[in-house]
């Protein structure tokens, strides 16, 4: 497999999740531009970027994002992002979905802003419990783009918590397979047992669209960080 795994102490997995982080930001030419996810996967690799924020400046592409919110809600996953790294971080760069503009639109905006300015140089990314990667729910084509998709009930429920009781939107515009598989370097993290089964099918079950986040399995400079719990299923 052409991966590289990093096992970690559960208290030590956002430490080495930004140590891998910053060699490969450094490892980059030019400013890199880099996909940052949302949730709990990252939340201590963000800690310790805000405990040591002086790395290498990068631009922020954003990955996945809730459809039909105002572009002042604190719910936005970029909202998320500009409190948790990138505004502690100073990073200016930001390439972020409107969550309000008429969705066609926006995609074609996403899409025109690919073609014009390339690949990401390197994808930091979770996996859902289903093997989904960002909004990339499981019979995503690995040829897709960025598009409008419509969220599972697997999802939505496992978002249910960020919403205290609110109703968790169910339309999403999402960067595709594709888009990731363009990405010159990507760092996986995961953490605890609850992600142990679907990240050993996800590297050593069937590479299929049921499982997007299988696509790893044919991906380049790939770096799993992931605590001991989560690693409990592979070999
Ligand atoms: P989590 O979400 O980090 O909150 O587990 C990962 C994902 O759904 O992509």
């Amino acid at each position: 497999m052409p991966y590289n795994i990093i096992a970690t102490a559960e208290a030590d997995h956002g430490h080495q999740a930004r140590r891998a982080f910053c060699q490969t930001l450094a490892s980059v030419p030019h400013l890199p531009k880099v996909i940052l996810p949302t949730g709990s996967s990252p939340a201590p690799f963000y800690q310790s970027l805000r405990d040591h924020p002086s790395i290498p400046s990068f631009s922020y592409l954003q990955l996945d994002e809730y459809l039909g919110l105002d572009v002042r809600d604190k719910r936005l996953f970029s909202k998320w992002l500009d409190r948790d790294v990138l505004n502690p971080l100073n990073i200016q760069n930001r390439m972020i979905f409107n969550s309000a503009a008429n969705p066609d639109d926006e995609v074609r905006r996403i899409l025109a802003w690919y073609k014009q300015h390339g690949a990401a140089d390197m994808a930091v990314i979770g996996i859902g419990l289903n093997g989904h990667i960002g909004f990339n729910e499981p019979g995503s084509s690995f040829d897709s783009r960025a598009r409008v998709v419509t969220l599972t009930p697997e999802t939505i429920a496992a978002n249910q918590s960020y919403w205290n009781g609110g109703k968790v939107p169910t339309r999403a515009i999402t960067l595709g397979i594709a888009d990731l598989k363009e990405v010159e370097h990507t760092i996986l993290l995961v953490r605890g047992a609850a992600k142990a089964e679907i990240l050993y099918r996800a590297l050593h079950g069937p590479v299929t669209p049921e499982v997007p986040a299988s696509y790893l399995q044919q991906q380049r400079n790939l770096i799993i960080v992931a605590d001991r719990p989560a690693l409990a299923m592979m070999p």
